[in-house]
C-alpha cells in the first residue's frame, strides 16, 4: 500500500536521536556503550581537536516518569539512549550531530557561526519549480539509502547486549517513518505481552516539541541529501480547507478511484511502498 506522505510529514522522533549512527551500529561500540564517531574534518572523535565537542558521559533527566508508564528497565527507549550507549558526543557552540560535524538549525558556515534564517512556505504558494522540486526531493529521499543512519531491527536483549548487532539500511525518508514508529510503538514485555498504553511522542505535552524537532531533523537530512541548503518543508494551511485540498495528484495524491485505501495511480507517490523493518 502506498504511503500517504503528508500524514507522515505532519504526523510524525526520539528526542535527540536519529536512530543509530552507522558508525556506532556495531558490537565494538555497543559493548563499550560508546558512540563518539570521528569528525572527518580533523579525524578526532566529536571534532574535539577543533573545539567542536567532546565525548562525554550522557546526563539523564531525573524528572519523574508520567503515570502512563509504570515500568522501569523493560524498554530500550527508557532514558534514551542509555540502554545502548552511555557516552556520546556533546557538541559545543552551534555545532550538532552525532560527531558534531553539523551546524545547529539556523546556523551555517565552516564554523557554524553565521545565522541563517529559513522560511517555510505555504505549499499552495510554491512556484512550479519549487513545487516539483519538493516532490522530486521526497522521491529522492524515498529511494536513497541513508549514509549516516541505520535502524535497529531488534531489541537490545535480542542483540545479546551488543554481541550480535541487528541493524539494517534504510532510505533517508523511511528513517523518519521508522523513528516515528519506534517512538510510538508498544512496550514489548516479553513473549506476546505488550503494553499498549504508551506513546512517547503523542498524548502528552511532548507532542509539539517532539514533532517540531522531528521536522527540523527531516529538513536537515533533505538538505544534506540534495545539497540544497535553502530547502524548507512547505506547510499546509488547513484553516479554511473544507476537505483535504492537498489530496490531489498535483500535490500529495488523490484517492484511488475504486480502492479507497490506495492512492490514485496518477499520483506521484502511488509506487511508494510501506517501509518494512521487523
Ligand atoms: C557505561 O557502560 C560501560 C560498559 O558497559 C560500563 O563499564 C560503565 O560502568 C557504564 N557507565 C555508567 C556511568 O553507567
Ligand atoms: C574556523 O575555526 C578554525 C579553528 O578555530 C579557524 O582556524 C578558522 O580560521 C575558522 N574559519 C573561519 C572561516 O572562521
Ligand atoms: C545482558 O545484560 C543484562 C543486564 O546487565 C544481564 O542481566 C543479562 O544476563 C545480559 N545478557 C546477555 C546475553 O549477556
Amino acid at each position: 500500500m502506498p504511503l500517504f506522505s503528508i500524514s507522515i510529514i505532519l504526523g510524525i522522533l526520539p528526542l535527540g536521536s536519529s536512530q543509530f549512527p552507522r558508525a556506532c551500529a556495531n558490537s565494538d561500540n555497543l559493548l563499550r556503550k560508546e558512540c563518539c564517531p570521528t569528525w572527518p574534518g580533523d579525524g578526532s572523535p566529536c571534532g574535539e581537536l577543533s573545539g567542536r565537542g567532546s565525548c562525554r558521559e550522557i546526563r539523564l533527566s531525573d524528572a519523574p516518569l508520567g503515570p502512563q508508564f509504570p515500568f522501569s528497565g523493560v524498554d530500550d527507549r527508557e532514558n534514551w539512549p542509555a540502554v545502548f550507549y552511555n557516552k556520546t558526543c556533546e557538541c559545543s557552540g552551534s555545532f550538532m550531530g552525532y560527531n558534531c560535524g553539523d551546524c545547529k538549525f539556523n546556523f551555517a558556515g565552516p564554523n557554524c557561526t553565521e545565522r541563517k534564517l529559513q522560511v517555510r512556505k505555504d505549499i499552495f504558494k510554491l512556484n512550479t519549480r519549487e513545487h516539483y522540486q519538493f516532490l522530486a526531493y521526497l522521491n529522492l529521499a524515498k529511494h536513497t539509502t541513508s549514509r549516516d543512519f541505520v535502524i535497529a531491527t531488534g531489541t537490545y536483549a535480542q542483540m545479546n547486549n551488543g554481541t550480535t548487532p541487528m541493524f539494517q539500511d534504510t532510505s533517508v525518508y523511511d528513517l523518519f517513518v521508522w523513528m516515528h514508529y519506534y517512538v510510538s510503538r508498544d512496550t514489548l514485555l516479553g513473549g506476546t505481552n505488550v503494553w499498549r498504553d504508551i506513546d512517547f511522542a503523542h498524548e502528552a505535552p511532548g507532542f509539539l516539541p517532539w514533532h517540531r524537532l522531528f521536522l527540523l531533523l527531516w529538513e536537515h537530512e533533505i538538505r544534506k541529501l540534495t545539497g540544497n541548503e535553502d530547502f524548507t518543508i512547505p506547510y499546509w494551511d488547513w484553516r479554511d480547507a473544507e476537505g483535504c485540498d492537498i489530496c490531489t495528484d498535483e500535490y500529495m495524491g488523490d484517492r484511488h478511484p475504486s480502492k479507497p485505501n490506495l492512492l490514485s495511480p496518477a499520483s506521484f507517490f502511488s509506487s511508494w511502498q510501506v517501509c518494512t523493518g521487523r
